[in-house]
């Protein structure tokens, strides 16, 4: 099975033993406590599942400002995107040695997590800017995940962490929500060796199917891992457990048994693009996978990225040898009103724009709050009828 990024075994954060862990629980409840955003919450779960693998904890200002800029750890280790606790109130926790991370998705704060203190250092205004500007390419305020980066506070609290639990993920999705450890088992239970990934925070329409099944083929895969964002997004976006019937219904219609496992991970949107297309393929290789497909606008939000530069950062910008999992590129898929199927547009060379009726996420949320039925060219009428009662409860509840 593919290894992990950056060590030879997985190493996840949560404390896995009940004993160790009860004792942990214990320890925190007398711990000086920090109240955590939902960005820092989510670095805790994904570490604590394994996914952030092989990070001990949150990053430092050194690791910070060197991920930003080169994609690397100071000391070396290839990473994408800070993995950090950044906070605007540190009172309570000056001095402190270990802390208790407090969840603020959960009624009553329960403890997420026990960080040691390693530092608290402040960031000043130009180096959070400066790493905004490298993640997320942009600094404009209307950005959702730049919106969130700058909210987040300028004091940096680094070290390492030990996960008690995993939010509200375990709850709210228990068939859905995995860690990165039951995804391996899994991967390993069903025999899979090659296994593509499938990114999404949207209900799956018709070229996201394809997608699927065009990359499962091209690569010969055993399975397609749907993995789906279950954390908080934009507003506009459909909520996860929307998402999560209408893929299971799709799932369940039109792909052959036992070849795609439907799965979700805790983590907020970033919308970083390209960057976050990095990370998405690290924390796919750390749950087992030897692909991951990118296609159109991967990760991205309104017109901040070009159409594939989540794709042209990997040729351009990922060392060689910085990761073990592969991308499979995807050209922009839609509708061939001519072939009466949905295609990539690069294997139908001969068609031109009136041929195509293009396929999007952001056209499927349109169509539906206008109270728009969609066509079978954009879903699966299944799919389609799951929407459309969610989309008429939320007009309804707005009347
Ligand atoms: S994302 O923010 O999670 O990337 P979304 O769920 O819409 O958004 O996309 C999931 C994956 O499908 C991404 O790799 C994206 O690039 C790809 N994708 C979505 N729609 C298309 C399309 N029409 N053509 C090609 N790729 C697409």
């Amino acid at each position: 099975m593919i290894t992990p990024h950056g060590s030879a075994t997985l190493n996840p954060l949560y404390v896995a033993d009940p004993a160790a862990r009860a004792a942990l629980a214990k320890e925190a409840e007398s711990l000086p406590a920090l109240l955590l955003n939902s960005a820092a919450a989510a670095n805790a779960v994904m570490l604590g599942a394994g996914y952030f693998n092989p990070l001990p904890g949150y990053m430092n200002l050194a690791d910070m400002l060197s991920v930003a800029e080169h994609m690397r750890t100071a000391a070396g280790l290839f990473w994408p995107v800070p993995i950090v606790n950044l906070t605007g109130d540190t009172a309570a926790i000056r001095g402190q040695a270990r802390i208790a991370l407090r969840d603020p998705n959960l009624p009553g704060n329960p403890v997420l997590a026990v960080q040691q203190v390693d530092a608290i250092e402040e960031v000043g205004e130009a180096q959070l800017k400066q790493v905004a500007e490298k993640i997320f390419r942009t600094l404009d305020p209307k950005h959702p995940g730049v919106a969130t980066f700058m909210s987040l506070g300028r004091h940096l609290i680094s070290g390492p962490i030990q996960v008690l639990n995993f939010s509200y993920f375990e709850k709210d999705f228990p068939d859905t929500f995995r860690t990165a450890m039951q995804i391996r088992d899994e991967i390993n239970r069903r025999g899979w060796r090659t296994v593509v990934a499938f990114q999404t925070r949207n209900p799956m329409h018709r070229a996201h199917e394809e997608l699927c099944k065009m990359a499962k083929e091209a690569v010969k895969a055993d399975g397609i891992l749907i993995h789906m964002l279950l954390g908080r997004l934009k507003s506009g976006d459909v909520p996860a457990p929307v998402r999560n019937a209408a893929i299971r219904k799709m799932v369940e219609l039109y792909f052959p048994p036992n070849s795609v496992m439907v799965t979700g991970y805790g983590f907020d949107m970033l919308y970083a693009g390209p960057r976050e297309a990095v990370l998405h393929a690290v924390f796919r290789q750390n749950a087992g996978c030897t692909h991951l497909i990118v296609g159109r606008d991967h990760a991205g939000v309104g017109g901040y990225y070009g159409p594939f530069d989540a794709q042209a950062i990997f040729e351009k910008e990922v060392p060689r040898d910085a990761l073990k999992i592969k991308i499979f590129g995807a050209d922009n898929t839609a509708y061939s009103k001519k072939l009466g199927r949905v295609v990539m547009k690069r294997d139908a060379p001969d068609h031109t724009a009136e041929d195509f009726i293009d396929l999007s996420g952001t056209r499927v949320r349109e169509m539906l709050s206008r109270g728009e039925a969609l066509p079978v060219e954009f879903a699966r009428p299944e799919v389609a009828a799951i929407l459309m009662k969610y989309y008429q409860s939320e007009a309804a509840r707005a009347s």
